[in-house]
């Protein structure tokens, strides 16, 4: 596979500054009640470990991961579960964590499919939400950053399984 041409788009310590942001908002929206932490595999495997460890207010983690078929770069909007929850979600409190929202049609999937379960309340704390291309209308609680448009790899995100483990975010070049 050929190298891909990269950008440093969000570095480490700009990506750890909105993760603590996060966190601290997160930890005044739930004092006392204990957090459910849904992570999206395999997405957005860091973000959990970072954010879990920015959040003040006690939690406990769990992953679903859902398979979106489509292009390497693009969701198809057809989305189905792989891997489910392991723990109940009905009557606690839920943030769903992702990496990314494009599309939208994954977080709109699982957050419908979720709700079915009766949490007690079902939030969305997303790192990128890539603004330009929504096809649904689902809004995310809490964002670390806003992109427009362009693909982006590292921390986490991948381009064909690969670049997950660069600890900045990179946009994809000539894309
Ligand atoms: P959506 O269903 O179109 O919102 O797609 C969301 C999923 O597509 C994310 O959870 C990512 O796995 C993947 N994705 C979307 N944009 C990017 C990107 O720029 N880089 C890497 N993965 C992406
Ligand atoms: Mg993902």
């Amino acid at each position: 596979m050929s190298e891909l041409d990269l950008k440093l788009l969000y570095s480490q310590e700009e990506i750890a500054r909105q993760v603590q942001r996060l966190g601290d908002e997160i930890s005044n929206d739930y004092p006392d009640s204990e957090i459910l932490l849904v992570g999206v595999l395999k997405g957005s495997f860091l973000f959990v470990a970072d954010l879990a460890r920015a959040i003040h207010s006690p939690l406990i983690v769990d992953f679903v991961r859902i398979a979106s078929y489509g292009s390497e770069t693009q969701s198809s909007g057809i989305v189905e579960i792989r891997k489910d929850l392991e723990l109940p979600i009905k009557n606690r409190d839920v943030i769903i964590v992702e990496d990314i929202v494009d599309s939208g049609h994954t977080l709109e999937s699982l957050y419908n499919l979720l709700l079915r379960r009766e949490p007690r309340s079902l939030k969305i704390c997303t790192l990128i939400d890539k603004t330009g291309r929504r096809e649904v209308s689902i809004h995310s609680d809490y964002v670390g950053f806003s992109l427009p448009d362009g693909f982006i790899v590292g921390y986490g995100l991948d381009y064909a399984e690969r670049y997950r483990n660069l600890p900045d975010i990179h946009l994809v070049q000539g894309r």
